[in-house]
C-alpha cells in the first residue's frame, strides 16, 4: 500500500491546500495530512482546531486521515512508515525553501523523499496569511476557503 504525509501549518486550511490534498489522495492509496504544532509562527488556531477544520473539509475523501505533530518531520515520518513527504509548490519563489527542506528532510532520514504537485494556477496566488487579513477587515474570503472554515475565521475577529 503506497502512503504519504503532507504536512504544514494549516492556519488556516484554503482551497489551495484542498486541491493538493484531493490530488495526491489520487495519487496514494492512504494519506496522512498532518498539522504542525510549530513553534516558530503565532497561529491564529490551536492545533486541535486546525485538525478539527481539517476533519471537516476532508470528510468526503475516504483515504485521507488527519493527525498532528511536533519536532522533526523526518522523525515524524520515520514514525509513521512512510517514505513520502508531499509538498505544494505555487510559485518559483517557494522553491529554494522547499528545496533546502527536501534536502534537508532526506540527510536527517536517507530513505524520506519529498514529492512536489504544482498548485493549480487558481490558488498559486494564496496564503493563509492573506486570507487571515482580508478576513480582519471584515470582508468575505469564501472564495479563498470553504464556508465552515471562513466562520471559524469570522469568529476569531469578531
Ligand atoms: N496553496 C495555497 N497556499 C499554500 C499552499 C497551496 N498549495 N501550500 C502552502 N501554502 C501556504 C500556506 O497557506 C502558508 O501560508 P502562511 O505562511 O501565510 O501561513 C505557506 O504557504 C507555507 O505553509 P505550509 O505549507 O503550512 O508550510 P510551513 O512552512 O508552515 O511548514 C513544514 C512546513 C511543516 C513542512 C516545515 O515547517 C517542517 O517540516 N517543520 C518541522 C521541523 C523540521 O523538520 N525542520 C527541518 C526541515 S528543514
Amino acid at each position: 500500500m503506497s502512503k504519504a504525509i503532507y504536512p504544514g501549518s494549516f492556519d488556516p486550511v484554503t482551497y489551495g491546500h484542498i486541491d493538493i490534498i484531493r490530488r495526491a489522495a489520487k495519487i496514494f492509496d492512504e494519506l496522512t495530512v498532518s498539522v504542525l504544532n510549530n513553534k516558530v509562527k503565532t497561529p491564529l488556531f490551536s492545533v486541535d482546531e486546525r485538525v478539527k477544520m481539517l476533519q471537516e473539509v476532508c470528510k468526503d475523501i475516504p483515504n485521507v486521515k488527519i493527525d498532528s505533530f511536533s519536532g522533526l518531520l523526518a522523525d515524524y515520518a520515520s514514525e509513521c512508515g512512510t517514505d513520502v513527504i508531499i509538498r505544494g509548490l505555487r510559485a518559483i519563489t517557494d522553491f529554494e525553501y522547499e528545496l533546502q527542506m527536501a534536502q534537508t528532510n532526506h540527510k536527517i532520514a536517507e530513505h524520506v523523499d519529498t514529492v512536489f504537485l504544482t498548485t493549480s494556477l487558481e490558488y498559486a496566488y494564496l496564503s493563509s496569511t492573506t486570507v487571515k487579513e482580508v478576513a480582519s477587515f471584515g470582508k468575505d474570503v469564501t472564495q479563498f476557503v470553504p464556508p465552515c472554515v471562513a466562520e471559524k475565521i469570522y469568529e476569531k475577529y469578531r
